[in-house]
């Protein structure tokens, strides 16, 4: 099992990676595959160049992936903000998900921030037991954050200090 780094040339995959992510666990998060279609894979291929977003990959496959972002903004370049934390059904249980956490510490680490945020559906125990776990502590509950339809969800708000 190695940690991978992706690169622009793995846009397609991972977009399609994210596409299966929102089909099956389309309630566990903000986002939605009509934004990534919207965004377009040439945004996303520089994304993959700006962001730091890793797998961990087993014989070719994509056991997980996470990725960070920096804030841009002079008074707000000392936090990243880690997105897109998916965990193969299989690999789930596994620690896979907590290596790409480390991963992206590390990159965070690399790069001076000075603290990591995160957010997730109010209701995601699982999510919220790995990452407090990690050391991640809950700031806030955005209520009604997130909008199905007319149904609306709250997120919890959560940040580490490296
Ligand atoms: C969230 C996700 C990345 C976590 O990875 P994971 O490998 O499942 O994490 P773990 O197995 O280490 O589980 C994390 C913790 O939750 C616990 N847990 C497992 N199932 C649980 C459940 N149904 N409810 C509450 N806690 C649960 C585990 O016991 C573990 O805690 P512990 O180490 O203190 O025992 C993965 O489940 C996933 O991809 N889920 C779908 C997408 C998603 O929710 N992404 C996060 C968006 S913010």
């Amino acid at each position: 099992m190695e940690i991978i780094r992706l690169t622009p040339d793995d846009t397609p995959r991972f977009l399609a990676l994210r596409r299966a992510m929102f089909d099956t666990e389309a309630l566990s998060f903000r986002g939605a595959a009509a934004d990534d279609a919207a965004l377009g894979e040439a945004a996303w291929r520089e994304r993959l160049v700006r962001d730091y977003v890793y797998a961990l990959v087993q014989d070719g496959e994509w056991l997980a992936v996470g990725g960070l972002s920096r804030l841009a903004g002079q008074k707000l370049d000392h936090k990243g903000l880690v997105w897109g934390m998916y965990a193969l059904p299989a690999a789930r249980g596994t620690g896979a998900a907590a290596r790409i956490l480390d991963a992206l510490e590390e990159a965070a680490r690399a790069i001076g921030l000075r603290q990591l945020q995160l957010t997730l559906m109010a209701d995601n125990a699982r999510a919220k037991a790995l990452y407090e776990r990690r050391g991640y502590v809950l700031y806030a509950i955005e209520p009604e954050s997130v909008r199905r339809g007319d149904v609306y969800a709250d997120e919890a708000l959560m940040w580490k200090r490296l």
